[in-house]
């Protein structure tokens, strides 16, 4: 459609700019609800899976809108970022990893907005969906400002609205979790608020760098949340006390809040989005610090086995689950890598299993033969059956050292052998 035919000078309503995670599951969902997406994504590899009408990745629900929204031409797809200048509203949903400096490495949202710079035009709203640190979304708006000399809130509209869904609950959630729009300038907030005005969910406006903290302490919270009972973790090993069990007294019948249990806490947002905050901190180190808790437990649990089995060298050892948390293929930034890599750097002969990712695996089976040790890394559903655990003793041994730091069979204890895990399931 032209402009003649829509009275709008845009051919497309919405663009969003990298199909990821977060920018695919939203593409689909504007385009599924009426809308005219032009999606664009850098790399040509996954938009022609797209265009094959094949999800590169598991998004509840999405392999059903996929298919029609091609059919049906609502999302079109393009590898330039200039064709976003097409439609009227253009969400950048580009990833926005940090350096090891402790500093957002902005170079995709940079490299995206000098594409964009030279085609923006009078009526053009950006909005900033990925993670960013806060005055990110103030810096985009005085970047175009003093390139192209828009006044922005008023000719251009540069907002941040913060993606808030847990990857694979995007449907489930895009109509519930409210929607935190800051805008810049005048009307910013209200031009961004149309686009998604075209979900139930309530939409909050706040000023940009109020919806950036929003969003990366939103992260925070969760991964100092996480750190607390792993640090707890490693303190009862130090006093010989049960982890699960001071949990337990500390949670049972309490009514002012609890303690989570304990894990192995990664994954792309949650191991970054604190150094977002971190670069420029009142209390540097502190959020540092919940970092090194979380990224010590997998060397934690590898020395508690090590202790408990005098040695890993030659010995055989399954590590159940790659993927960052229970129930998704995604493996970035998955803490089940780091200890992989720590066991073979002490010889140990590791077999992996995880139905769910796109990595090779071995079968259950195969894994579990013959191993001295059973490192349960991901707490995936098909583990938690105590079928697995049967499998586990059957195939392994009773005295196979079994490492569950999540309680995925509710025995309460971090390292036991399988033949005492199995006794204690059995019992409950
Ligand atoms: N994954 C999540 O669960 C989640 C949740 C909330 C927020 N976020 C945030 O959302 C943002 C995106 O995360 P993601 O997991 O979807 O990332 P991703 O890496 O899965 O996807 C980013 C996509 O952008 C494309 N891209 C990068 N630079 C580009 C450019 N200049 N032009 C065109 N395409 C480009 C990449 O090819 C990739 O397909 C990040 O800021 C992340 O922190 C992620």
């Amino acid at each position: 459609m032209d402009e003649a035919e829509t009275g709008s000078p845009f051919a497309a309503d919405a663009a969003v700019v990298g199909l990821g995670r977060v920018g695919l599951p939203l593409a689909l969902t504007l385009a599924d609800r009426g809308l005219r997406v032009i999606g664009v994504d850098r790399d040509e590899a996954r938009l022609r899976t797209i265009g094959e009408k094949k999800m590169p990745f598991a998004e509840r629900g999405a392999e059903q809108i996929l298919p029609k929204v091609i059919e049906q031409r609502s999302l079109t797809l393009s590898k330039h970022v200039t064709s976003a200048a097409g439609a009227r509203h253009i969400v950048l949903t580009i990833g926005t990893p940090s350096f090891s400096h402790i500093e957002i490495d902005m170079r995709d949202i940079r490299s995206a907005l000098d594409d964009l710079s030279s085609v923006l035009r009078v009526g053009h709203c950006l909005i900033l969906r990925s993670t960013v640190a806060p005055g990110t979304t103030e810096f985009a708006a005085g970047y175009l400002e003093k390139r192209r000399g828009f006044s922005i809130g008023r000719e251009v509209f540069v907002a941040h609205v913060p993606e808030r869904i847990a990857a694979g609950r995007f449907l489930e959630e895009i109509d519930l979790l409210p929607c935190i729009v800051g805008g810049v300038g005048e009307r910013s907030g209200e031009v961004a608020a149309e686009l998604f005005g075209c979900f139930a969910a309530r939409i909050v406006q706040t000023s940009p760098v109020e919806a950036e903290l929003a969003k990366i302490w939103t992260n925070i919270f969760r991964y100092a949340n996480f750190a607390l009972p792993n640090l707890l973790m490693m303190d009862c090993e130090r006093h010989g006390a049960n982890v699960f069990e001071v949990i337990e007294l500390i949670n049972r019948d309490y009514p002012r809040g609890g303690i989570a249990k304990p894990g192995l806490t990664g994954g792309t947002c949650l191991r970054k989005d604190f150094a977002f905050s971190e670069e420029r901190s009142n209390a540097p180190g502190m959020l540092l610090a919940v970092s090194r808790v979380n990224e010590s437990v997998p060397l934690f649990l590898l020395e508690g086995a090590k202790r408990r089995l005098g040695g890993l060298s030659g010995r055989k050892v399954a590590v159940l689950g790659l993927a960052f948390k229970a129930d998704t293929d995604d493996e970035r930034d998955s803490l089940s890598h780091k200890l992989i890599r720590l066991l073979e750097r002490e010889l140990a002969d590791v077999a992996v299993h995880d139905p769910h990712v796109e990595s090779a695996t071995v079968s259950l089976e195969e894994a579990l033969q013959g191993a001295d040790a059973v490192f349960v890394a991901t707490n995936h559903s098909e583990t938690r059956h105590e079928e697995v655990l049967r499998e586990i003793a059957a195939l392994c041994g009773g005295d196979c050292l079994v490492i569950d730091p999540w309680d995925c069979w509710g025995a309460q204890t971090v390292f036991a052998c399988a033949s005492e895990l199995l006794g204690t399931a059995l019992a409950a």
